[in-house]
């Protein structure tokens, strides 16, 4: 064939392409996009940020699964195989269990800041409403990934996490015993926990990510109530590829961070989990669920005749439900003017995340 003829038939492509797959209404969306530039556009870049470390853990968990064995008998060794003997099985571990803390990091400031710049008043409720979900799910593929390699560490945390879920009232029992599959942390626990790490959670993460996104491009960006109220109009930023190439720049940077962190701070492995020798010490939940445990370790035994744990578990129940009905209790006042209460509610919070955090890891580690 001659260089001509090649030529041609590629130009050909485009058309025989897009007649197929329509892609140019795609295209011409992309152009339309674009983002308000003010003085905190710069948490316009968590969303994307969280959704890189999102992809990335999707693509070294699938890896990941080439390897590992979800038994009480061969997990751990399936993980110390890895670690010691595939080539780069370090690497992709190490990238898994890092990014999925950078991932929660930056979930929580992309949520702490849509909590303050209140994108999620109206049209945005159900915007806010899938994010919620998206933290539920965060929340629920770490508490579930940490059991995984079954060591000692997660098994005593996953005895204490399960334990907690048990002290619901009503339910608790009920869900214990499904989280556990069983009365006690054992393989029927692992099993579950993997089915639902690597199948349920991706199933339902990628699809409320889909729903997060398109509702997020149906709605443009929110412009926060304190640039509003300044009443100029604001310049716009063309999303492709001027916002684009500038969250790529963000997404490089968190890569090398990531590399440097997987090499010069692999993830550990520790002892295999033996359910018959009693809790080591310093067994702790990873740092996210931290300000949770430390709150339910501070409050006293009995709280006006109640058990102070199932207080706490309680309150948390009311704060999520607060948190997911806010857009529809955070209406305007008179004149239109938005109520300061629920920024203070939000900075209050924000605080209390922090403070019980530090608190758990300074005042009182548990040692
Ligand atoms: C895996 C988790 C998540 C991913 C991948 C994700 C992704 C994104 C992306 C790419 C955007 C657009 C850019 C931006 O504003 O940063 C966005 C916007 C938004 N997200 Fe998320 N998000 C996640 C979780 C959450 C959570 C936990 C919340 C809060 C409950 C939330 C609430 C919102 C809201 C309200 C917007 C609209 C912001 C505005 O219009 O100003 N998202 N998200």
């Amino acid at each position: 064939m001659s260089l001509g003829s090649l030529r041609q038939r590629f130009t050909a492509l485009g058309p025989w392409l897009e007649s197929r797959l329509g892609l140019a209404g795609l295209w011409a969306v992309a152009r339309k996009k674009d983002v308000p530039v003010h003085r905190h556009t710069l948490w316009y870049y968590l969303g994307g940020m969280t959704l890189f470390l999102f992809v990335i853990q999707i693509g070294t968990g699938v890896l990941l699964l080439f390897y590992y064995r979800p038994s009480a008998e061969e997990a751990f060794e399936s993980v110390q195989f890895l670690m010691a003997e595939v080539q780069f099985g370090w690497l992709i571990r190490s990238i898994h269990a890092w990014a999925a803390n950078l991932m929660i990091f930056t979930l929580f400031l992309h949520f702490f800041s849509a909590l303050l710049l209140r994108a999620y008043r109206a049209p945005r409720e159900l915007t806010w409403l899938s994010g919620m979900g998206l933290l539920g799910l965060a929340l629920g593929f770490g508490f579930t990934g940490y059991l995984l390699p079954w060591n000692e560490l997660a098994y005593f945390a996953t005895r204490v996490g399960t334990q907690i879920v048990g002290v619901v009232p009503v339910a608790g029992d009920f869900f214990l015993r499904v989280l556990r599959g069983g009365e006690e942390v054992s393989g029927a626990t692992l099993t579950r926990f993997y089915a639902i790490h690597v199948a349920l959670l991706p199933a339902s993460g990628l699809a409320i990510v889909g729903l997060h996104l398109y509702l997020v491009q149906k709605h443009g960006m929110s412009v926060p109530p304190g640039v509003e109220r300044s009443g100029t109009a604001l310049p716009r930023m063309r999303f492709f590829p001027n916002f684009l190439l500038r969250d790529l720049v963000g997404w490089l940077a968190a890569l090398a961070i990531l590399a440097a962190l997987a090499a010069f701070l692999p993830a550990e492995l520790g002892k295999k989990a033996d359910p018959f020798t009693s809790a080591p010490a310093g067994i702790r939940p990873e740092w996210y669920f931290m300000f949770m445990f430390q709150t339910l370790k501070l409050l006293p035994a009995h709280i006006l005749g109640l058990e102070g744990e199932m207080v706490g578990v309680v309150g948390f129940g009311l704060a999520a439900v607060f948190l997911l009905v806010l857009p529809f209790v955070d209406r305007p006042g008179q004149g239109g003017r938005l109520q300061p209460v629920f920024t203070w509610i939000g900075i209050g919070i924000i605080v209390f995340v922090i403070v019980l955090t530090y608190i758990g890891y300074t005042v009182s580690p548990t040692k």
